[in-house]
């Protein structure tokens, strides 16, 4: 039990990665805070936590509101008197076109969902995070690493996080508290597979080919790299960028192709995972058409 009497707030709690993470956190004995955007499933997780026996509550809110994230961290507060992690999670990734053809409502909403959400639950959470010695995980991208073509403006805003959790490790280390990032490949949630993915599906089933792992990771793969981090046993880490992207980072060229089918499965897990790839559905995703280079 690693996070046993933690009270932890999740962002994007309803789905993907998120869930996984709400999951395995209440598995850890952690109280949870889970929010999500009003269409998102996170009623549903909670009930789901509760119904095993662990701590939740739901919060439902566009956090890139003041208002919503204000409101998301005092939830935390009036329900179990104190507030020790924040993962900060949510995110879009709802447009896939060349950095021309971008369109520029896509661009605003991903600078919105990406970089104001996490700013502002790490604003009104650090108050309390100082009081208690607590730490904020944050979901970058092994994209913010090393850009992302098609989604430029995608690899961008998780760049923007991983310079952002710097800052902030090293400005809140007097204080205690610690700050981290993970850094997920492509994972298996409705961002990378399935129709409401904005990549195009040829590219999807390519995917393995670029990952010296052969495979996506699985959320629950990312949730296990949360649970350590956001716990004691990882004190001494702060400012940290965690990769977890199945070696594509280092991969020169299509080294997936070469692994063994045995060996491209995706591992079972144990957590009860019901909304791995609801996190895109009834937004809006553009994918523009194709381009060829003369
Ligand atoms: N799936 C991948 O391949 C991958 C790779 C690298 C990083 N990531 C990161 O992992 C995180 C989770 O992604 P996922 O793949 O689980 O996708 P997902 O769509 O299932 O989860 C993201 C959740 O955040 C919520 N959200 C978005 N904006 C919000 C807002 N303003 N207020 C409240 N909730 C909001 C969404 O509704 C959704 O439920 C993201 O930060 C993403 O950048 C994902």
């Amino acid at each position: 039990m690693r996070l046993q009497g933690k009270v932890a707030i999740i962002t994007g709690a309803g789905t993907g990665i998120g869930e996984a993470i709400a999951h395995k956190f209440a598995r850890e004995g952690a109280r949870l805070v889970l929010s999500g955007l009003p269409a998102d499933p996170v009623r549903d997780v909670t009930e789901a936590i509760k119904g095993a026996g662990g701590q939740a509550v739901p919060y439902l809110g566009d956090l890139a509101e003041e208002q919503h994230a204000r409101a998301c961290v005092e939830l935390a507060l009036d329900n179990f008197g104190s507030l020790d992690v924040l993962v900060s999670n949510a995110g879009i990734f709802i447009a896939s076109a060349e950095t021309d053809a971008y369109r520029i409502e896509d661009f605003d909403r991903t600078i919105r969902n990406n970089i104001r959400t996490a700013f502002l639950m790490t604003k009104f959470a650090l108050p309390h995070l100082r009081k208690s010695r607590g730490n904020i995980v944050y979901t970058g991208s092994e994209a913010g690493m090393n850009g992302s073509p098609m989604f430029t403006p995608y690899g961008g805003s998780k760049a923007f996080l991983h310079a952002f959790m710097k800052g902030v490790a090293l400005e809140q280390a007097p204080y205690g508290v610690r700050a981290n990032c993970v850094c997920p490949g492509a994972i298996d949630t409705a961002w990378t597979r399935g129709t409401d993915s904005p990549i195009d599906p040829a590219a999807q089933a390519t995917i393995g080919a670029m990952i010296p792992l052969g495979r996506r990771g699985t959320p629950e793969e990312i949730a296990n790299i949360f649970a350590f981090l956001a716990s004691d046993e990882a004190s001494y880490v702060t400012g940290a960028l965690w990769l977890a992207d199945g070696g594509i980072t280092p991969a020169k060229n299509d080294i997936g192709t070469r692994v063994p089918d045995a060996l491209r499965r995706e591992p079972k897990g144990v957590l009860n995972l019901k909304h791995s790839h609801d996190g895109l559905h009834g937004k809006d995703v553009y994918r523009a058409p194709p381009v060829l280079v003369p």
